[in-house]
């Protein structure tokens, strides 16, 4: 074999070694039902293949990454087992937190309601009607204290899908770390902070995108100084998708999405390495088995060419694409809802064989409402079902080598950086954004598809074929209509019982500190947070500073 092939081969066993150090294998010996052994890693046979090999797919945790960002992946550890919840009150929510945590699930992820995510307290008229709905409603810091009791944050990571308020509800966990005796250096997690997709898909930002670029790169100095082992933002293609992208569009506006943050961040005077290590990633899981497991293995390399050769990162820790992926929502259907389960099966067996870091498998029931306990159950379990039956955890990166696989890799690869490059011609995202240009393409891939199941040239089981008479189904969950009441009147307890002094003075640190485009907001937010300011309140301060943005 080639001498670089011989030595990337060596580097990795090396690497592996030491991974196993932390993570050590799950089993003495991984062998099948045939009782034959199954090894870690599968390789090229012939010496033709090793130049390309190397260059194309290289070695687990090598460069650039497309088997895989560590060099043993589930042999040792699954990828976390992350299920989205929340709803109703912060009790709930800590309850089916719980609830989860018993059944098996490995890190948290938190859903918001829609006044939390846009920064509008319960009691704002502006939250009438909305309040725990599609997600916990989190007004103070004694909602979060509420949502995060018993749960020990030394030893377990969550997520928060909360994008234009992220610096205050970050500020509120670091506060609830706190009083948990959790030093900040500690804490693990994730903070989606992720506005481009906002604008383009999402529609959960408050401000325009100067201040909200500048917002998103406070959190990576922040961090990187103080809370290091949080991930800073999870660049997000999977609303991208659920609005009606292709595959390569949502990998290609995610990834120009992260160019345009580590380009803010490069300019806001953070050197590349000092942040990009804490960048993380999210996508979607759709229906094309083999199109999204390719989708996966090609982000990961261009990722890393992107890093290397355009911002010139060194620590390997930059060029590494980590990603947490969703099971498509949006493929969903609401008629024959445990057909849902399959599909969510085939969905998250692909983001496993893509290389996923954690995933969340979405409930049978979600085309209808949040889900159920039951529902939920069995979502976990598609996962847990995955990850000890199937065997495909059992060996790296197993479709490499495949002719379809790669060559569908390499085809995504080339259209994703036809995109990149037109983005960049444009002055890259932000302004792409500005320019509708990225919506506009969303739009008509969303128009093309629709089109294509109306004519039956593709078939979605039970909706547009195999149809059933069917009533709809009974066991749905239902949020009270009585916890919005009872959250206004909490919200309006905390106000009463603070010391609003403090909280007045907190609050006018972070005006003044809001005016200076060089400081910091986060110590002023978190200040704001431990005197039990309100998310309302500390994005009220930031409105008056910043004003609101009307849309692209
Ligand atoms: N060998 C060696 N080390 C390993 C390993 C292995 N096989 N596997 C994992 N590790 C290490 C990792 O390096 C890491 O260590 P470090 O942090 O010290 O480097 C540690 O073990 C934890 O592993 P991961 O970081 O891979 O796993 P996490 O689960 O902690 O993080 C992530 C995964 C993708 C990086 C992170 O960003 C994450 O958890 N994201 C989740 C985002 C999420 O849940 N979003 C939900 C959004 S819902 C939404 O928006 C949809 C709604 O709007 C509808």
């Amino acid at each position: 074999m080639g001498k670089q092939y011989d030595e990337a081969k060596q580097a990795w066993q090396q690497k592996l070694t030491k991974a196993q150090e932390r993570f050590p294998e799950r089993k003495d010996s991984f062998v099948n039902s045939s009782e034959l052994e199954i090894d870690a890693l599968y390789l090229p046979k012939q010496e033709a293949l090793e130049e390309d090999y190397i260059e194309k797919l290289g070695f687990p945790g090598q460069y650039p990454y497309t088997r895989g960002i560590q060099p043993g992946m589930y042999r040792s550890r699954f990828w976390t087992m992350r299920q989205y919840a929340g709803f109703g009150s912060a009790k709930e929510t800590n309850n089916r937190f719980r609830y989860l945590l018993d059944q098996g699930q490995t890190g948290l992820s938190v859903a918001f309601d829609l006044p939390t995510q846009i920064g509008y307290d319960s009691d704002d008229p502006m939250a009438e009607g909305e309040v725990g709905k599609v997600g916990v409603a989190i007004d103070s810091l004694e909602d979060m204290e509420t949502l995060l009791e018993g749960i020990p944050l030394d030893k377990v990571s969550t997520s928060m899908t909360i994008n234009a308020p992220a610096s205050v509800l970050l500020c509120m966990y670091i506060a609830v770390a706190e009083k948990q005796g959790v030093p900040k250096e500690k804490i693990t997690g994730t903070i989606q902070n992720d506005i481009l997709k906002e604008y383009i898909a999402r529609g959960t930002y408050i401000y325009p995108p100067k201040p909200s670029m500048r917002l998103i790169t406070n959190i990576f100095e922040y961090c990187a100084k103080e809370v290091p082992k949080f991930n800073t933002i999870s660049v997000s293609g999977y609303h991208i998708r659920e609005a009606g992208s292709t595959a390569v569009q949502e990998v290609a506006f995610t990834l120009a999405n992260g160019i345009a943050y580590v380009k803010a961040a490069i300019e806001s005077g953070l050197d590349v390495d000092q942040f990009a290590p804490r960048l993380a990633f999210f996508f979607n899981a759709h229906n094309n088995f083999f199109e999204e497991a390719a989708k996966f293995r090609a982000a990961r390399r261009i990722w890393a060419k992107i890093m290397k050769e355009k911002f010139n990162a060194k620590d390997e820790k930059s060029l590494r694409l980590r990603f947490h992926t969703q099971t498509g929502g949006s493929t969903l259907t609401a008629q024959q809802p445990d057909n849902n389960i399959v599909r969510v099966a085939l969905q998250a067996l692909s983001a496993v064989l893509g290389g996923t870091q954690s995933l969340h498998t979405n409930s049978r029931d979600e085309a209808l409402a949040l889900p159920t306990e039951e529902s939920a159950r069995i979502a976990l379990r598609t996962q847990q079902i995955i990850a000890h039956e199937s065997g495909v955890a059992d060996t790296v990166d197993p479709l490499a080598g495949s002719y379809f696989i790669e060559d569908m890799t390499d085809q995504i690869e080339k259209e994703v950086w036809a995109y990149i490059d037109r983005i960049d011609e444009m002055g890259g995202a932000v302004q792409a954004v500005e320019d509708g240009y990225m919506q506009r393409e969303i739009h008509q891939a969303a128009y093309e598809a629709q089109k294509r199941i109306e004519s039956k040239e593709d078939i979605i089981v039970g909706l547009n074929e195999f149809q059933l008479e069917e009533e709809l189904q009974a066991d749905l969950l239902k949020v009270d209509e009585q916890l919005e009441k009872n959250q206004v009147k909490q919200v309006q307890k905390v106000r009463s019982n603070r010391n609003q002094s403090e909280v007045e003075d907190k609050l006018d640190a972070l005006k003044q500190a809001a005016k200076d485009d060089h400081v910091n907001l986060m110590p002023f937010i978190l200040d704001a947070v431990r005197s039990y300011a309100t998310v309302g309140e500390i994005c009220n301060v930031l409105r008056d500073e910043f004003g609101e943005f009307t849309g692209a």
